[in-house]
C-alpha cells in the first residue's frame, strides 16, 4: 500500500507516519529526514539544501526528485510505504506519479491533515526529537518521561533549528503557496481523504487515519 501525508508543517505527518510504520510494518519516507541526515553528514546534498532549510524554503525539486527515484526502488520498499514530506509541489507529485508508473505502483491514499495555524506554530515550537532513534516528543502534548531525554533510547533530545517562530511562519507562507495546491490534485485523482486534525490527540488522530487505510 502507497500511502501519502499531506499537510502544514507541524500537522501531524511524522507522528502518524511512525504509528503506520509501526502497525503495518512499511517503511516511512520523509524527506525532511533525509535531507537532515544529509546536512549532518556534510553531504553534497546536505551543504546544497542547507539554505533552504535554513530560511524555510522548499529545496529544488530535482533535489529532492532525484533522491526519491532511488528510495522508492530499494528493496524494502516493495510492499508499499508512508509519504512524509514529498511531494510538496505540483512537478514532485507528478515526478512521483511517473517514478511510480514505472514500476508498476500508484498511490492508494493521500491523507491531509486540517489544523488551524495558531495551533501548528504551537505543536511545533514545543516540539523535541531525537537524533539516534528519530522518536518525537512535544514539551506540553506528549512530554518525555524524564525532560529532555528520549524515552525510546536515552538519548538527549533537540530542538530542530527550523522550528523558531520566525521559519515557521515562512514555511507555512510556503505551504500554503506550493503544497496546498495538491489537496486539490489528488481530490481530482480520487484519491483524497480529509481528517479535521485540530485539537484532536495523536491517538485520535490514528483512529481516523486507521479508518481511512482500513485496518
Ligand atoms: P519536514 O521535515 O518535512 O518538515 P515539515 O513538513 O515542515 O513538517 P514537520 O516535520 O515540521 O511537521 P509534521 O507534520 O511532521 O508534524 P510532527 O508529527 O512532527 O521539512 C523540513 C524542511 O525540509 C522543509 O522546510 C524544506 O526546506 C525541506 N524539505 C523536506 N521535504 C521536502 C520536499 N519534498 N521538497 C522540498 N523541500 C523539502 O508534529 C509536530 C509536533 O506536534 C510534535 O512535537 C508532535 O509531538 C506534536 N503533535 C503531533 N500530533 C499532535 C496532536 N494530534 N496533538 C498535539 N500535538 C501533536
Amino acid at each position: 500500500m502507497i500511502i501519502v501525508l499531506l499537510g502544514p508543517p507541524g500537522c501531524g505527518k511524522g507522528t502518524q507516519a511512525q504509528r503506520l510504520m509501526d502497525a503495518m510494518h512499511l517503511p516511512q519516507i520523509s524527506t525532511g529526514d533525509m535531507l537532515r541526515k544529509a546536512l549532518k553528514d556534510g553531504t553534497p546534498l546536505g551543504l546544497e539544501a542547507k539554505k533552504y532549510m535554513e530560511s524555510g524554503q522548499l529545496v529544488p525539486d530535482s533535489l529532492v526528485i532525484n533522491i526519491m527515484k532511488e528510495r522508492v526502488k530499494s528493496p524494502d520498499c516493495a510492499k508499499g510505504f508512508v509519504l512524509d514530506g514529498f511531494p510538496r509541489s505540483i512537478p514532485q507529485a507528478e515526478a512521483l506519479d511517473v517514478m511510480l508508473s514505472d514500476i508498476g505502483k500508484k498511490i492508494d491514499v493521500a491523507i491531509n491533515f486540517d489544523v488551524p495555524e495558531e495551533e501548528l506554530i504551537i505543536r511545533i515550537s514545543g516540539r523535541r526529537s531525537c537524533p539516534k532513534c528519530g522518536a518525537m516528543f512535544h514539551i506540553r502534548f506528549s512530554p518525555p518521561k524524564t525532560e529532555g531525554i528520549c524515552d525510546k533510547c536515552g538519548e538527549k533530545l533537540y530542538q530542530r533549528a527550523d522550528d523558531n517562530e520566525e521559519t515557521v511562519r515562512n514555511r507555512l507562507k510556503v505551504y500554503n503557496s506550493q503544497t496546498a495546491p495538491l489537496i486539490d490534485y489528488y481530490s481530482k485523482k480520487g484519491v483524497l481523504k480529509n481528517i479535521v486534525a485540530g485539537g484532536g490527540t495523536p491517538d485520535s488522530v490514528f483512529a481516523k487515519v486507521k479508518e481511512i487505510v482500513g485496518f
